[in-house]
């Protein structure tokens, strides 16, 4: 037995017991020949005394450990004593009120010099990667692993409390549309094919639905080869589920619940339900975006009527080619620097404004190039919608729809950052769905129809029969829905098609022809013409449930050997060049230029 206690362990109930630690050095400490070493383990840290009286080797011994050494240390647990009447409790450690007197001790592993030190926060993330296995030694590090195994926990018990199957799906599998480019694997055994890693197992656990599984749910690892950001990784996990017979309201509360048992156990919060809905319309009217942040007051408000008729040609010639004008009131940032306009600038035109335009309000006056060819009536309907007063900024948006939502969406955002818009809110959770996507949106590059969620999501039943006339496709609502927390999108699922020629019928409006879905959906075209009963799902993001859960702003904090943005492990350096007989074998060959003959 290495040990017969945990390094959090031991209490004044404990004194006089003889224990053993295993554990690394936390810190040594030479007072006056008596050497202090704290010992740390995975669950706590404990104080330990080598007197030269106890044993003479061990004090010797402890006085050349460094940090991070592996020790085993023997000993007799003893009140902390007290010197000149101040005690030596140390209160802020669940071990403070004893120290381990060592009677012996094993170095089991000397340490170099650590790279960097565990006790402080490290900015040089590529540093951090490269030696990840000493980085998640660190306390914060540890506690999010430890985080993310709790939900995990917890989410497979509700689960398997509701009555779902756990099951896995292949890896190595064939592509499925989610949007995203698909990692390939050779197959060495089928020269010339590929394998596609699963970006879903979308098109599996609806095959379970056929197969009569009925409820099935698992903790999948999905491949994405997209650009990266902070809630973004090219391989990630997905609480994913499914289930036959069930309607969106069944999903809504089967998420609701998980969440609601999750969040107690992990943060030991009540999350109220049913979450509030609201649809994707709204959800893009008023917060320029389809993954809310509804914790910021700022809304979006609409001034298409007021400048419908307006002296600045920039915002009435928008609204006579179908386009609008939009704005919100950046409470009290009339104090705004040049170098913050221009970044917001820049903002606006990432997401494909023509430029931006802004007022501020600053000693009684309105401070802007564009109010001179403003109304009286004009600027009354801003002052009121918006409640402007002395010291704020207007930022406008003057586009079609889509760009003015996601132009004032993003400025939302950054502003309530740098403001701090939150009224306090920064600790809620707000949890919500968003409903009534468009089942399409056209893709005016490609000059064709997408789906916006994926090709097995069922029209609204209302809406069916708009897919008979192109017209109308951009009316049509899908049966998905997301799940968003604090302008994170948690999840997304819907309602699937079940029958076949309704599934074959959505390929035909995505431009499938026959050919190609014999060739790469016949499988699931087939199994839906043998009694496929109606059936939806969803999948959250673990990594990105865990991030919200730990209070972490990328998913690579709770990750244990994530990804950096460039898709590499700087730790293990993948990806790598690979033999040339190895990629013979594979009948791959690159078209990189070989840089050496
Ligand atoms: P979707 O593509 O919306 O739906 O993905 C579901 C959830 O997975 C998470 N997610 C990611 N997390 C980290 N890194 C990524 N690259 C990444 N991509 C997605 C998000 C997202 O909400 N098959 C459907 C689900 C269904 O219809 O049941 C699907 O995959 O949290
Ligand atoms: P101009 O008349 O082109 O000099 O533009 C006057 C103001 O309107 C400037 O502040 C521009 O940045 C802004 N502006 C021009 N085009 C747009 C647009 N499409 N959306 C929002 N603001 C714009």
């Amino acid at each position: 037995m290495y040990r017969t206690h945990h390094c959090n362990e031991l209490r004044k109930s404990d004194v006089g017991e003889n224990v053993t630690l295993v554990g690394w050095v936390n810190t040594v400490r030479d007072q006056g020949g008596v050497i202090f070493v704290d010992i740390r383990d995975r669950e706590g840290v404990t104080q330990c005394v080598f007197r030269p009286e106890e044993n003479a080797d061990a004090a010797k011994i402890s006085h050349s450990l460094r940090s991070e050494d592996v020790i085993q240390v023997t000993g007799r647990v003893d009140d902390r004593p007290e010197f000149d009447g101040i005690t030596t409790v140390n209160e802020k450690i669940d071990t403070g009120e004893i120290e381990v007197v060592a009677t012996d001790l094993k170095v089991l592993n000397k340490a170099q010099v650590l790279p960097f030190q565990l006790d402080k926060e490290l900015s040089n993330e590529d540093l951090r990667m490269k030696h990840r296995y000493l980085d998640l030694r660190r306390p914060r590090m540890a506690s999010n692993l430890r985080m993310r195994h709790t939900i995990t926990k917890a989410i497979r018990d509700v689960l398997d409390d509701q009555g779902f199957l756990e099951i896995e799906t292949p890896i190595l599998s064939k592509s499925t549309p989610e949007g995203a480019r698909d990692f390939l694997v050779p197959s060495r055994l089928n020269p010339g094919k590929f394998y596609a890693l699963p970006q879903a197992p979308q098109q599996y656990k609806q095959l379970l639905m056929v197969a009569g599984v009925e409820r099935y749910f698992q903790i999948a690892r999905c491949f994405r080869d997209e650009d990266l950001r902070a809630d973004r990784q090219p391989e990630f996990t997905q609480v994913d589920i499914e289930a036959s017979f069930v309607d969106d309201e069944d999903i809504f509360a089967t998420i609701e619940s998980l969440l609601q048992d999750v969040f107690k156990k992990a943060r030991g919060v009540d999350v109220p339900t049913p979450f509030p809905r609201i649809t994707y319309q709204e959800a893009m009217d008023k917060y320029g975006s389809d993954k809310p942040e509804r914790r910021i007051g700022t809304e979006i408000v609409d001034f298409s009527d007021v400048f419908a008729e307006s002296g600045f040609k920039v915002f009435s010639g928008t609204i006579k080619k179908g386009g609008f004008v939009r704005a919100i009131n950046a409470k009290g940032f009339a104090c705004i620097t040049t170098g913050q306009i221009k970044r917001l600038e820049e903002i606006a035109r990432e997401a494909g404004a023509g430029g931006l335009a802004y007022i501020k309000v600053e000693g009684g006056e309105w401070k802007s190039p564009i109010v001179k060819f403003f109304t009286d009536e004009e600027k009354e309907a801003l002052t009121e919608r918006l409640a402007v007063e002395e010291g704020d900024l207007i930022l406008f948006g003057c586009d079609k729809w889509e760009v003015v939502c996601d132009v004032l969406g993003r400025l939302r955002l950054e502003v309530a950052d740098i403001c701090n818009l939150y009224d306090g809110k920064e600790d809620e959770l707000d949890f919500h769905w968003v409903i009534d996507f468009p089942l399409l949106g056209y893709d005016e590059e490609e000059g064709k129809w997408n789906a916006v969620h994926h090709p097995f999501t069922r029209p609204h039943p209302d809406d069916v029969a708009l897919l008979d006339n192109e017209e109308d496709f951009g009316k049509i609502r899908g049966a998905a829905y997301d799940v968003v927390l604090n302008g994170n999108e948690l999840g997304g699922g819907s309602l699937r098609i079940h029958e076949s020629d309704l599934q074959a019928k959505m390929f035909n409006v995505l431009g499938v022809d026959d050919e190609e879905q014999a060739e790469n959906f016949g499988h699931i075209l087939g199994a839906f013409q043998y009694g496929a009963p109606p059936h939806g799902g969803i999948a959250l993001g673990l990594d990105r449930l865990v991030m919200l859960a730990c209070k972490e702003d990328s998913i690579r904090e709770v990750i244990a050997f994530p990804k950096n943005n460039k898709g590499v492990d700087l730790m293990s350096a993948s990806p790598a060049e690979v033999d040339f007989k190895q990629l013979r074998e594979l009948y791959v060959k690159s078209t990189v230029q070989e840089k050496k003959s």
